[in-house]
């Protein structure tokens, strides 16, 4: 049930995202097209109005990049046009933002991966990230891709104060290590997590190449 439920949230971000991109991103560059004309309009005529577009333009442009930002959290681009280990790194990037710790991401560029267990890897990624950030009260994150010939292996370590991951997996209390493991089973990747009181936690997600593909 959670992947239908996984589905639907995927397919609606992609809709929303979209929306915001296409729709209120073009409605805010045609106010700032607007503007320029006004611009020009008044610049002659009453030119202490020239400075106030400018300020109304800046407020517009914090708003574009507002909402593309909006989008790519929403639907993550780079996973499609510059594949994986970008999209890996800018999450990274972004998440560094709300943490006081350090954060690496160690990623190769290239990844022969089929789009799917691309996109799981980097939902599951966004969650881990997440949970290091907000509950490990760690100094340091390490995000790995390592890209074998038989194996790919993505690794999001924290030296915090760990939790009884065996426990919270019988009873789950949020949603992040449910759906992490459901896009793991729906992409055929092992979702493996270590963590007990007092140690670093290790999110774990391997995935084995088919013989022969
Ligand atoms: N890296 C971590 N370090 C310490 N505790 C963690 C870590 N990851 C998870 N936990 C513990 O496991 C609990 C469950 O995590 P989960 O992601 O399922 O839910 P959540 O983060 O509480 O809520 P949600 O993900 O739905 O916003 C967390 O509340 C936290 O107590
Ligand atoms: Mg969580």
């Amino acid at each position: 049930m959670l992947l239908g439920i996984i589905r639907e949230r995927d397919a609606e971000r992609t809709r929303v995202a979209r929306l915001l991109h296409d729709e209120i991103g073009q409605v805010l560059s045609a106010a700032g097209l607007h503007l320029d004309a006004l611009r020009l309009d008044v610049q002659d005529r009453a030119p202490e109005i020239v400075g106030r577009t400018w300020e109304i333009q800046n407020i517009l442009e914090g708003a574009v990049q507002q909402v593309r930002r909006l989008s790519y959290e929403l639907c993550p681009e780079p996973l499609e046009h510059a594949g994986l280990g970008v999209g890996l790194r800018h999450l990274a990037g972004r998440r560094r933002q709300s943490f006081p710790g350090q954060l690496t991401a160690e990623c190769p560029d290239s990844l022969d991966l089929p789009p799917a267990v691309s996109l799981a890897l980097f939902r599951i990624a966004e969650q881990a990230l997440d949970n290091a950030v907000q509950h490990s009260g760690a100094t340091r994150i390490r995000l790995v891709l390592r890209a074998g010939r038989r194996r790919t292996t993505l690794e999001i370590r924290d030296n915090g104060h760990g939790f009884d991951a065996e426990r919270m997996r019988r009873r789950p209390r949020g949603l992040g290590l449910p759906l992490m493991e459901s896009y793991a089973q729906g992409a055929g990747l092992t979702f493996e997590i270590a963590s007990a009181p007092g140690q670093d936690t290790i999110v774990r997600i391997t995935k084995d190449r088919a013989p022969g593909a």
